[in-house]
């Protein structure tokens, strides 16, 4: 996730951007860059890569000035390099501007300052924000920027910063954090907490749409509508350990909490909404043509691969199309049979993962087109797919996955109900309707997440259960295998996960009193057969947890435990129900004394077989 920074007051700004920049570097970047004034105007410096490499252009032509903004970038729209690294100014290089979110409608508005002759230097949508503040500047940089606002859909934190006014930065924020530090006589805003700490405690935190205009001796803040906001003064307390990770004891578990927004941020800029809701997958290079395709194979490993098995589900109940999914490691080493109307969708959060490229070199050889699915804007996987649709969850420290998979699961729904649409398999009515559900899910998450200590006191009592089985029935048999995954990965309990109907096929000879049994229950129309499978591993002295709608009380009497999760249709659910299940892998491997974000023996990138 990008990290942005800023600094007015008397000292040099140069070494104090850099060093916030190096505070927020733990939040992963690809390219960095900063925006000085002092006597020789507006500086601009980037580089792509380590910061090092922005600090060795820095050190070879030293800018001065006491006022400044700088940037981390992660890039989501075109590839990391020094020309779309941040700032970004507009044509005359008096206004600079460093942004951390996603600009939804940065392609009309390209479009719009393009026919009124603005030429664009860089592929990103932040560069369009330079611009229109340019448009509507005419001596004061708040009303300019307060009209830029206007115009901008999606998720900003911004800094900006302009040639003319020489003592005030502009910040603000909707949907992307941005906190000022007050200190003596200097002022600076950061992404996050540990940018500042070396400078000040004394914080404000910003709320959407509040606007902030630092000068060297106060801070002011204000609404959309430019009417004063009196914001209170906030001490913090936090170690820079503590503050890297939000507050959080772990990436891992503040991962999980940026849930709500990363899902927002991968669906929002792909709904339509003019007459009826629609799926925008154009702006990917998407036509009907792809939706023709005979037969779609998706392929990829561990937690993607269980996105895959999702995605099956869903393309073959939305969409009524046959779909193979493969283990990438499986894939390539197969005598796999290919047809000429064959599509790929290959998942992968880094879009480096060693078996996962070689599965997609086998296919593109093929002939197959293919669609990538990925975290990692210039990735492998991105560069060599026809198509790439990247989940927007920003950077996962954590080796195991949360964030990336629930993204993931909702860029194989968007493609799933587009192919289904296209193919005539589901009406407008019933597409607007998974729609409003998709939409929904983020706040649905944020509900699971407020209930978290119900599963922490859970895991208290059951951390040392020495086997684990999940088990569950179509989508909930997906969310099984990938709830045991994240069990094991991180807690290192022997676990596995069952469809449930295979249980008296073999696995219920392994059932006894030692057994965590957990159940996902959310496909309503099997609640029977679930009640059955549950029945039979409680006879054999299993403890059960049951998963299933808030709503519902179907399994009461044979649960030792329900969790509950808001209701959704059937197979939007996965979203939902794998959150309790990674909090509670998560809540027993710091049970355990395991570090969660470091689980032995794992790489976060797998890219050797
Ligand atoms: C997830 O928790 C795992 N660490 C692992 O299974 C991972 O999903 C797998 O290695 C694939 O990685 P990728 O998505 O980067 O290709």
């Amino acid at each position: 996730m990008c990290g942005i920074v800023g600094y007015i007051g008397d000292e040099e700004a140069t070494p104090v951007l850099i060093n916030a920049l190096k505070k927020l570097e733990y939040r992963g970047y690809d390219s960095a860059g900063i925006a000085v004034l002092g006597d020789e105007g507006l500086v601009v410096r980037k580089a792509k890569g380590a910061l090092k490499f922005l600090e060795q252009k820095i050190a070879a032509e030293i800018i001065r000035g006491t006022m400044g903004i700088g940037h981390t970038r992660w890039a989501t729209h075109g590839e990391p390099s020094d020309q779309n690294s941040h700032p970004h100014t507009n044509v005359s290089g008096q206004i600079a501007v460093v942004h951390n979110g996603i600009i939804e409608n940065h392609a009309k508005l390209k479009a719009w300052l393009t026919e009124r002759g603005v030429a664009f230097r860089s592929e990103t949508d932040t560069e369009v924000i330079a611009h229109l503040i340019d448009f509507y500047y005419s001596g004061n940089l708040l009303d300019a920027v307060r009209e830029a606002l206007t115009r901008l859909e999606g998720s900003y934190a911004l800094g900006v910063i302009c040639q003319t006014n020489t003592d005030e930065i502009i910040a603000v924020r909707k949907d992307s954090p941005l906190v000022i530090g007050a200190g003596e006589g200097e002022n600076i805003i950061a992404s996050d907490v540990p940018a500042l700490l070396e400078y000040t405690r004394n914080v404000y935190y910003l709320d959407d749409r509040e606007i902030a205009v630092l000068k060297r001796g106060s801070v002011e803040f204000y609404d959309e509508e430019g009417r004063p906001v009196q914001k209170e003064l906030c001490r913090v307390e936090w170690d820079v350990a503590a503050a890297e990770k939000g507050g959080y004891e772990h990436f891992m578990l503040k991962e999980i909490h940026e849930q709500p927004t990363a899902l927002t941020d991968t669906l929002r800029a792909r709904i339509k909404t003019y007459a009826t809701k629609s799926i925008n997958l154009e702006e990917i290079g998407f036509n009907e043509s792809w939706a023709k395709a005979d037969r779609v194979i998706i392929t990829a490993c561990g937690t993607a691969w269980h996105a895959g098995i999702v995605g099956k589900y869903a393309f073959e109940h939305f969409a009524r199309i046959p779909v193979d999914v493969d283990i990438a490691s499986e894939f390539r080493y197969r005598d796999p049979i290919f047809n000429p109307g064959d599509i790929f969708i290959i998942i992968s959060q880094s879009g480096e993962t060693a078996d996962t490229l070689a599965a997609m070199r086998m296919a593109k050889k093929s002939g197959a087109r293919i669609i990538a699915i990925t975290n990692v804007v210039g990735s492998t996987l991105a560069r060599e797919a026809d198509l790439v649709m990247y989940t927007w969850a920003g950077p996962e420290i954590a080796v195991a996955s949360t964030k990336a998979f629930t993204t993931q699961l909702m860029c194989v729904y968007l493609i799933a109900l587009k192919f289904g649409a296209l193919r005539g398999c589901i009406s407008e009515t019933e597409l607007a309707y998974y729609i409003d559900a998709l939409e929904e899910l983020p706040a649905q998450a944020e509900r699971i997440l407020s209930h978290k200590e119900d599963i922490q006191r859970f895991a208290a009592g059951n951390f040392n259960k020495t086997k684990a089985f999940f088990m569950g029935r179509l989508f909930d048999y997906a969310i099984s295998l990938e709830s045991a995954l994240k069990l094991k990965e991180i807690s290192y309990t022997h676990s596995e996960a069952f469809a449930a109907g295979e249980l008296k096929h073999g696995p219920i000879a392994l059932v006894d009193e030692s057994t965590l049994v957990v159940a996902i229950c959310t496909q309503r129309a099997l609640f029977e057969k679930m009640e059955s499978n549950i029945k039979e591993v409680k006879a054999r002295g299993a403890s059960i947890i049951v998963i299933t709608y808030d709503d519902e009380h179907f399994f009461d009497a044979v649960a030792d435990e329900v969790f509950r999760i808001p209701c959704t249709p059937d197979p939007l659910t996965p979203i939902l129900s794998v959150i309790p299940c990674q909090l509670y892998a998560y809540y027993c491997a710091v049970q355990r004394g395991n570090d969660p974000d470091k689980p032995r023996n794992l790489a976060k990138s797998v890219t050797v077989e």
